[in-house]
């Protein structure tokens, strides 16, 4: 009902606005009288009546297709401070857009999807509704990324199927290979990374095409290729040769394989599994929603991923576990209490990464497995004080800032202990969660439409003239 009521409030004041400008002969279009009419006090429209006959139909045509569109829009969250900027955009002037933007897109549902569930007040993640514990506990990668490319469990021959597209697609062309060797010793393996997705398409079979069938090949493709770059390069800037793959191993094993040189122990491969499992796909995450936006435009696969792989180098995001690991060291370097630490960076106002997360509000389902596998890697491997240190920190920041640890945290100490280098611990991120981007760029191009929001004007107010330089 209340909707009902605002809706008419919006058509008087529409209708008022256009007449009046129109009287007036301002000469603004149609649509901006309606919006800029948003922001009109309700007390101006009981002056309107006799204004109302010329247009009406015009206007009431476009307020049923406005009032349809919000029925279907997400209403900002309860939780964002849409009410303050509301205030603020009226003070300043009024917007040309009728919705008030949550900050950082908090509660709104931007798409409709059948990839991830995410329950973040019970600590739920499933892929395709299959639980993720019980996936880290009876699945493994290969037959995760069959999961989410094609929306159902494999059979034992698809899934050896999917096996043999993936060691088939185990190999780089030389000139990527030059690109790894030409790139600065003191280039980020992920920037390295980026760049070397990019330049993949240059030699991919499939570049010209974007239809369903290519894509799911790309997928296969790049999640093989990424793999390899990461451990290519981080041999290369050591100066050892690169590695081949073995076609009989897993995609887990294969990489710790051309990593470093020697096939991994059951141990370590399984924790690489389940890792890449736990990393696999998380919904509208930065990177993923990055990737279905370049998805959108109907550009290509390659540059949807290599838009995600941006994405996830952030500290905010995907790069919050090199982040967490840094702290470690210095905290072991130091010699310092973990707890001191920390509070110290509190008191600088800085945020403690591996903690907090947007969409959880209780223990990150990801983080409960890196714990475990952070404690049991640790102990097995002589390096035990990684994870006592870590779990320090968990325990004080759960109880003085509330904030529960999140998928980064505990795989910073598990990467470790594996022996992986700490600028490697995001480029591992993508190479799982390469499997969720491509999932979701064939599922935005299985039903597309261009996405593009808008943005709640906030700048000088329209018309703001220009001045000639030599009278500013
Ligand atoms: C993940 C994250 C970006 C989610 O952010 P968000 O939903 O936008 O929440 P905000 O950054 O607005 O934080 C809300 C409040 O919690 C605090 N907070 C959130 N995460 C925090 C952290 N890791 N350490 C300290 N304080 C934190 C913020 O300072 C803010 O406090 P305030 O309201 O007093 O200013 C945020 O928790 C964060 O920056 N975490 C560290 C980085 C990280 O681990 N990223 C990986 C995510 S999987």
């Amino acid at each position: 009902m209340k909707s009902k009521y605002r809706t008419c409030g919006v058509l008087k004041a529409n209708l008022l606005i256009y007449s009046a400008r129109k009287a007036c002969g301002k000469g603004l279009s149609h649509r901006n009288l309606s919006q800029n009419a948003l922001n009109m006090p309700a007390r101006r429209l009981r002056v309107v009546v006799p204004m109302l006959r010329e247009n009406f139909g015009r206007l009431v045509t476009y307020q049923r297709f406005r009032y349809k569109k919000r029925l279907h829009s997400p209403r900002p969250s309860s939780r964002g401070p849409a009410t303050k900027i509301q205030d603020r955009s009226e003070r300043l002037m009024s917007s040309v857009t009728t919705n008030h933007a949550p900050r950082g897109l908090e509660g709104v549902v931007a798409t409709t999807s059948k990839i991830c569930y995410i329950d973040g007040d019970r600590g739920v993640l499933a892929y395709r509704g299959i639980d993720i514990h019980e996936l880290a506990h009876q699945s493994n990668f290969e037959e995760t990324c069959y999961l989410l490319w094609f929306g159902k469990l494999p059979t034992r021959r698809e899934l050896r199927e999917l096996h043999e597209r993936l060691a088939e697609e185990r190999k780089l062309d030389a000139s990527i290979i030059t690109l790894l060797r030409n790139a600065p010793r003191h280039a980020l393996p992920m920037d390295v990374l980026r760049t070397a997705v990019s330049a993949l398409s240059f030699y991919d079979p499939q570049e010209k095409s974007n239809d369903s069938k290519a894509n799911v090949d790309k997928a296969i493709r790049i999640t093989s290729q990424i793999a390899m770059i990461v451990a290519a390069y981080d041999r290369i800037r050591k100066g050892q040769s690169v590695v081949e793959p073995d076609r009989s191993l897993s995609h887990a094993a294969n990489f710790l394989l051309m990593l470093n040189g020697k096939q991994p122990s059951p141990t370590a491969e399984r924790a690489l599994d389940i890792a890449l499992i736990l990393h696999a796909d998380h919904e509208l995450n930065a990177s993923t929603f990055a990737a279905r936006v370049t998805a959108a435009t109907l550009s290509d696969m390659h540059s949807a991923i290599t838009s995600a792989i941006g994405a996830l180098k952030g500290p905010l995001h995907g790069g919050a576990n090199e982040a967490v690991f840094q702290i470690l060291q210095a905290i072991d370097a130091s010699g310092a209490d973990p707890i001191d630490y920390v509070k110290g960076m509190l008191a600088q106002k800085k945020k403690i990464p591996g903690f907090g997360h947007r969409v959880y509000h209780t223990e990150d389902p990801r983080a409960t497995h890196l714990r475990a596998m952070s404690r049991d890697l640790g102990t097995s491997s002589g390096q035990a004080k990684w994870f006592e240190i870590s779990h320090k920190i968990e325990e004080f920041v759960k109880a003085d800032k509330k904030l529960n640890a999140n998928v980064d945290f505990y795989s910073a100490s598990t990467y470790h202990t594996l022996g992986i280098d700490v600028d490697l611990f995001t480029p591992i991120f993508a190479v799982s969660r390469v499997s969720g981007w491509a999932a979701h760029v064939i599922e935005q191009l299985e039903d597309n439409r261009l996405i593009r929001p808008r943005a709640e004007y906030l700048g000088p107010e329209y018309p703001n003239h220009y001045v000639q330089i030599d009278q500013r």
